[in-house]
C-alpha cells in the first residue's frame, strides 16, 4: 500500500522537484498540495504548483492556497531566494486542467486530518504558517497526523542568515509551534541537504530520461546550480546544488536516505543575532525530552538513484 502524504509548499525549483517525485513515485500516495508565501508570493508559489502537476500530467492532483505572510511577522526581504527560484517556474501555464480548489489550504488540511484514518504523512518543505495555523485553529489535527517530515532548519550553518535557514527564518514562530507540537518529526535540514547534492552530469541524466519530469527536473537543477553559483557557492565542490525539498520526499519513500539523532529541538525567535536559529541539544543529557529526529547527513548516491528512477516515470 502507497503511503498517503500532503505537501505543504512554497514551489520554487526544488519544492517542485519534491512534487513531481511524491507524484510519481509508486510508493506514494498524493492526497493533495497546499501552497504557502516562501520562496515567492503565495499566488506564484500556488500557480507554480498548478504546472508542475498539469506538466507531468498529474492535473488531478487538488491544489489549495494558503497563508500569503508570516504568523505574526510582515513581510520578509526574499533577495536571494528570488535569484534561485524567480517567481515563475519555466514551464507553461496550465492548459490539461489543473484548476485551483475554492477552499483555504488550512481549512483544507483540517478537514483532511480530521475526516483521516490517521495515516497521512504531512510533508511541509516551505515556511510552517499553514501547518501552525491548522494547528493553533483546529488543534484534534493533531493526534490524526501520524508523522510530519519537514525539510527545514539548520545546525552548522544557515543559509539565508549566519544562525538561520530560509524556511525556519521566514516564519519562526510557525517553526517554534510545529516542532513543539508534539507529534513525531523527522527533520531535513541543510546539514543532511547539504550532503546530498545534484550536479551538472546528473541534470543531463535526468534530461537524458525524455519524460517530462526528467526534463524539469534537469531545468531545475541547472537553474539551482547557476544560483547557487552566483549567491552562495557551495564551499569545497561546484557545478553542483542541494534539491533541499525533495530529500524530504525521498525519506518518506525510504527512511534509510537519512542518518537521523533523536534530539530536543526548538527554535529561537526573539534574538537580535539569530532569529529562526534551529537550537538543537546533542547532549548526552539534554535538560529537555527528544521531539525531533534530526537529520545530520544523507545518502547522496541514494539520492540521485531515487531521482533518476521516480522521475523517469510518466502519469
Ligand atoms: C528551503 O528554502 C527554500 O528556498 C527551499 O525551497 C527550501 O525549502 C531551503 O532552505
Ligand atoms: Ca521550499
Amino acid at each position: 500500500m502507497p503511503t498517503k502524504v500532503i505537501l505543504d509548499v512554497d514551489t520554487g525549483t526544488d519544492d517542485a522537484v519534491a512534487l513531481m517525485t511524491a507524484a510519481l513515485s509508486p510508493d506514494l500516495e498524493l492526497i493533495g498540495a497546499t501552497s504557502v508565501n516562501g520562496n515567492t508570493g503565495v499566488e506564484y508559489t500556488t500557480e507554480n504548483t498548478l504546472r508542475v502537476f498539469d506538466w507531468i500530467g498529474r492535473p488531478e492532483i487538488p491544489v489549495f492556497r494558503g497563508c500569503d505572510r508570516p504568523l505574526v511577522r510582515s513581510q520578509a526581504d526574499l533577495g536571494m531566494a528570488a535569484v534561485i527560484h524567480k517567481n515563475l517556474l519555466d514551464l507553461p501555464p496550465a492548459s490539461h486542467g489543473a484548476t485551483l480548489r475554492p477552499q483555504h489550504a488550512v481549512d483544507w488540511l483540517i478537514d483532511t486530518y480530521l475526516a483521516s484514518d490517521g495515516d497521512i504523512v504531512l510533508c511541509p518543505v516551505g515556511p510552517l504558517t499553514n501547518i501552525a495555523m491548522a494547528i493553533q485553529k483546529d488543534p484534534r489535527i493533531l493526534e490524526a497526523i501520524p508523522e510530519i517530515v519537514l525539510m527545514g532548519g539548520a545546525h552548522q550553518m544557515g543559509n539565508r542568515t549566519h544562525s538561520a535557514e530560509f524556511n525556519f527564518l521566514l516564519d519562526p514562530e510557525a517553526a517554534r509551534v510545529v516542532v513543539n507540537c508534539g507529534r513525531p518529526i523527522r527533520m531535513v535540514p541543510l546539514d543532511a541537504t547539504h550532503r546530498a547534492m545534484l550536479s551538472t552530469q546528473d541534470a543531463q541524466h535526468l534530461r537524458e530520461l525524455g519524460t517530462p519530469a526528467g526534463e524539469a527536473a534537469a531545468r531545475f537543477v541547472l537553474q539551482r546550480i547557476a544560483g547557487y553559483e552566483a549567491t552562495q557557492p557551495i564551499l569545497h565542490r561546484s557545478g553542483v546544488a542541494p534539491i533541499h525539498d525533495a530529500l524530504a520526499v525521498c525519506a518518506i519513500i525510504d527512511p534509510t536516505i537519512l542518518t537521523t539523532d533523536f534530539i530536543p529541538v526548538d527554535v529561537e525567535v526573539n534574538a537580535e543575532l539569530s532569529v529562526g536559529r534551529t537550537v538543537c541539544d546533542f547532549r548526552t543529557r539534554p535538560d529537555k525530552p527528544a521531539n525531533v529526529h534530526f537529520a545530520i547527513d544523507a545518502d547522496e548516491p541514494k539520492f540521485v538513484r531515487m531521482l533518476l528512477e521516480i522521475l523517469g516515470r510518466t502519469a
